[in-house]
């Protein structure tokens, strides 16, 4: 039997479905080891809150089926099932050696933690692992993004939910696509990373994907091979055609746009009017086309987790129990080869801090993996010039 632990919990950055799965997993394990378990609201502030006497430690202990629903379904355990942080989130910066950082680290000691799991992507990881190398905390990190974009897991809790969220609205804006013969631009989230655009856009059967490890600027090249597809289409009767734009792709000028998807709606209309008077038969067809863009937002960050992130945010979370149980701290759990694995921070954390100052994804699209090879293999369109 091992020593009893008191540990804490917290989330941060931006939320993504899955966080309550892990932080269930992880106080049904933790208790029935006898473990006393605290979630931190709101990540770091909450040890600032303890501080300022905002809260009391014992307000912050969180125990198993710790929750209310009336009628008959007292006792159900719900947390599993839904999407954002009971414990809320924050995305702020970098304490650094800051009066705000003290305040961090005696929140820290006055909850007396053993070890501390943070639920959090590569920029959250990045912060925290500073403040536990400041403060000797022993930390263990559970990777989650709906981007998947954090180094050496191949699997981050949240992303395949947003995977299917958006591949449901591909599917039902086909059909207002079809019905009005329009081109349908949807802009989907991802930072600097095309993972959610590249697997939603083949499941959601789109056809022309551009994803910023392919096409890092829109350049007049892609735009008119796009138009150049929309015609093939038209040839073949297809009157409608789904474009799916990562967030992260840059505009012509090659600088960040919040929304890139309506430009490029915007310039696949004017390029598509130019094309047609330029060249004979088979392309006056774009004369008529017509765009519209939806920006899909947040709503790829909600939803009940499908059932793999419910098992991988309960694997996860079980793993960071277990590291803690057999004091290997200071280490990221891992998704790698179909198994949990972990790997340490050590490692990880410098390869992150190198990423984030060459402003370079840590985990980008391998642009010859077999995800690219599916998708040009489909047809799809994938930016090349
Ligand atoms: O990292 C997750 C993510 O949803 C990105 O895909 C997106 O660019 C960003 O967060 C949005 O952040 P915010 O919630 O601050 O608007």
């Amino acid at each position: 039997m091992s020593k009893k632990k008191r540990i804490g919990i917290l989330t941060s950055g931006g939320d993504c479905p899955g966080l309550n799965a892990i932080i269930r997993a992880v106080v049904r394990c933790a208790t029935r080891k006898g473990w006393e378990v605290y979630g931190i609201p709101y990540s770091t502030d909450g040890f600032i809150n303890l501080v300022k006497g905002k809260c009391q430690p014992e307000e912050l202990r969180l125990y198993d089926h710790g929750y209310d629903i009336p009628g008959v379904l007292r006792g159900l355990d719900v947390l599993q099932f839904l999407s954002g942080s009971i414990l809320g989130s924050l995305s702020k910066g970098h304490p650094g050696n800051s009066e705000i950082a003290k305040d961090i680290m005696e929140g820290y000691q006055l909850l007396e933690l053993d070890a501390l799991i943070s639920i959090g992507g590569d920029g959250s990881m990045d912060i925290i692992y500073d403040l536990a190398k400041q403060g000797g905390w022993n930390l263990i990190v559970v990777p989650k993004t709906i981007d998947n974009d954090v180094a050496f897991t191949e699997r981050s809790v949240g992303f395949e939910t947003a995977v299917n969220t958006v591949t449901q609205a591909l599917y039902d804006l086909t059909f207002t696509a079809a019905s009005h013969e329009r081109i349908m631009v949807v802009q989907v989230m991802g930072r600097d990373a095309g993972h959610l655009a590249l697997h939603a856009g083949i499941a959601g059967g789109a056809d022309v994907i551009l994803i910023p490890e392919l096409t890092p600027k829109l350049e007049e090249k892609v735009i008119e091979n796009i138009c150049l597809r929309i015609a093939q289409l038209r040839q073949e009767n297809r009157k409608f055609a789904l474009v799916v734009i990562a967030e992260g792709v840059k505009n012509l000028a090659g600088e960040k746009e919040n929304y890139i998807g309506d430009s490029l709606a915007a310039l696949i209309k004017e390029y598509s009017s130019k094309l047609c008077h330029q060249e004979d038969g088979d392309f006056c067809s774009l004369d008529e086309i017509d765009t519209r863009c939806n920006v899909l937002g947040h709503l790829q960050r909600c939803g009940s987790p499908t059932s793999f992130d419910r098992l991988l945010a309960t694997v996860f979370g079980i793993k960071a129990v277990h590291l803690i149980e057999e004091e290997r701290y200071n280490r990221l759990v891992v998704w790698e080869n179909g198994s949990v694995e972990s790997k340490s921070l050590d490692k990880v954390i410098p390869m992150i801090k190198w990423c984030h100052q060459e402003k370079i994804c840590p985990s980008p699209v391998d642009s010859s993996g077999y995800m690219v090879q599916t998708a040009r293999s489909l047809g799809i369109y994938l930016g090349e010039k």
